[in-house]
């Protein structure tokens, strides 16, 4: 197993009807702002209980976050937290809210002006030693941002992940009856998003990391057991209490400590929604099984082992067990309703070589676990993805 820290400060408030905790979780006497998307907190009446759960505070309210959050909504949304002197932020949504939340948490203390500066450090963290505090009420299980450290912010440059111990939420509240109202849309995206953040964690080389591995693997046999289900079932509370709780231990380090890890095909996706607008979960999709083949024999030893033991398959010879795996994986990725080919969207197959060039423009060359996956092979994923 590889050293690591594990360091996760968020609490957890899990369960139906928890909104009425808002007022002991959010500091007495703070100023409050409410951040939302295009909203659907609104619609489905979730605004008006946090409303009347925050009776005793002063509460302004901050809405239009879009989907894959721009860099100019969260500066507007910073500028309102110093007119007002805000002193918590509680973000109401889904990863966009979440994440454009954490964003907005240090630029409200940033006394520059090159705002763009803080999105573009990568993995490393954003050089701020201040943030205000904030708490989530999620409302779509995917992203895993109501207990992790990542944001991901577009400017018109690009869509950069950003990382920063002060990212994590100081509570979320996860009730899983807020997600009833969800499109069937986005709880598939969300359940490949899940599924999709274990494998960039699960599927690299074995170092004898057993935790770890049988977790991921718990993961993923929770997320095909209950995937289809939730999805035609919405007001089911079971399933959709296992997914929500999937889609947050799968992205809050917990199954990635101490484990290599490779995030290829999130990079990759994220160049695909930037460029052509599609779902972050759906871009996943595509480009997952062509990656998955064309680095098999990296891959071998836990291609294998994901075969074995997430989806049975025993017999042939490892070649045939991985891509029965793959085609497994497919078929699960299609029951949800969610395609696995570029050429299933609005895309010229002409225009692969944009997405190649945005990963060269933002410096990702050398991708995968062993920073060995470059832009040519990345061009070979895409035209078998098509
Ligand atoms: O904006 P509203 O009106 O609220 O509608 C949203 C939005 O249109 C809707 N929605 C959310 N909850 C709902 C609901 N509609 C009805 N009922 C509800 N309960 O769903 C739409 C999509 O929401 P969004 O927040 O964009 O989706 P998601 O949670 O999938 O977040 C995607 C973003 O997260 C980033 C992605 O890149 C993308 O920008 N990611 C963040 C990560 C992180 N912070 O760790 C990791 C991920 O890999 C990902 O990159
Ligand atoms: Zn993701």
């Amino acid at each position: 197993m590889l050293d690591f820290n594990f360091y996760n400060p968020t609490h957890v408030v899990f369960g139906k009807d928890r909104l009425a905790e808002l007022n002991d979780l959010v500091p007495q006497g703070a100023k409050v702002l409410l951040t939302y998307g295009g909203g659907s907190i609104k619609k489905f009446g979730t605004l008006d209980k946090v409303h009347a759960a925050l009776a005793g505070h002063e509460v302004h309210e901050f809405g239009g976050i879009e989907p894959n959050p721009k860099l100019s909504t969260c500066i507007e949304a910073a500028e309102l937290i110093k007119a007002k002197q805000i002193d918590f932020i509680l973000a109401l949504g889904g990863g966009s809210v979440i994440d454009a939340t954490k964003y907005i948490s240090i630029a409200a203390k940033y006394d520059g002006d090159d705002y763009a500066s803080l999105i573009k450090h990568g993995f490393t963290p954003v050089p701020v030693s201040e943030a205000i505090p904030f708490g989530t009420v999620l409302t779509l299980p995917a992203t895993g941002s109501e207990m992790n450290a990542f944001s991901v912010i577009s400017d018109d440059t690009g869509k950069y992940g950003v990382y920063s111990p002060l990212f994590y939420p100081k509570f979320s509240i996860l009730d899983p009856t807020l997600t009833f109202t969800l499109p069937t849309t986005q709880v598939a995206n969300g359940i490949v998003d899940t599924f999709i953040h274990v494998v960039e964690q699960y599927l690299t080389f074995p170092v004898d990391a057993r935790f770890q591995d049988r977790t991921a693997e718990g993961i993923f046999q929770t997320l095909i057991e209950i995937g289809e289900k939730t999805v035609e079932n919405p007001e089911d509370y079971d399933t959709r209490a296992n997914f929500m709780w999937c889609a947050t231990m799968a992205l809050n380090s917990l199954i990635g400590s101490g484990v290599p890890q490779d995030w290829s095909t999130h990079m990759i996706g994220h160049e695909i929604t930037d460029k052509f607008g599609i779902d972050h979960g759906r871009t996943l999709a595509v480009v997952l099984p062509s990656l998955l083949r064309e680095r098999k024999d990296k891959k071998e030893a836990k291609l294998v082992q994901f075969a074995e033991r997430v989806w049975g398959i025993t017999e042939g010879s490892n070649d045939e067990k991985i891509e029965a795996a793959i085609q497994k994986t497919e078929a699960f990725f299609h029951s949800l309703g969610v395609p696995t080919k570029i050429s299933d969207y609005d895309i010229k197959k002409e225009e692969l070589g944009d997405i190649v060039k945005q990963l060269e423009a933002h410096g990702m060359t050398a991708l995968s676990e062993s920073g060995d996956l470059t832009l040519d092979i990345v061009e070979k994923i895409l035209n078998d993805a098509y």
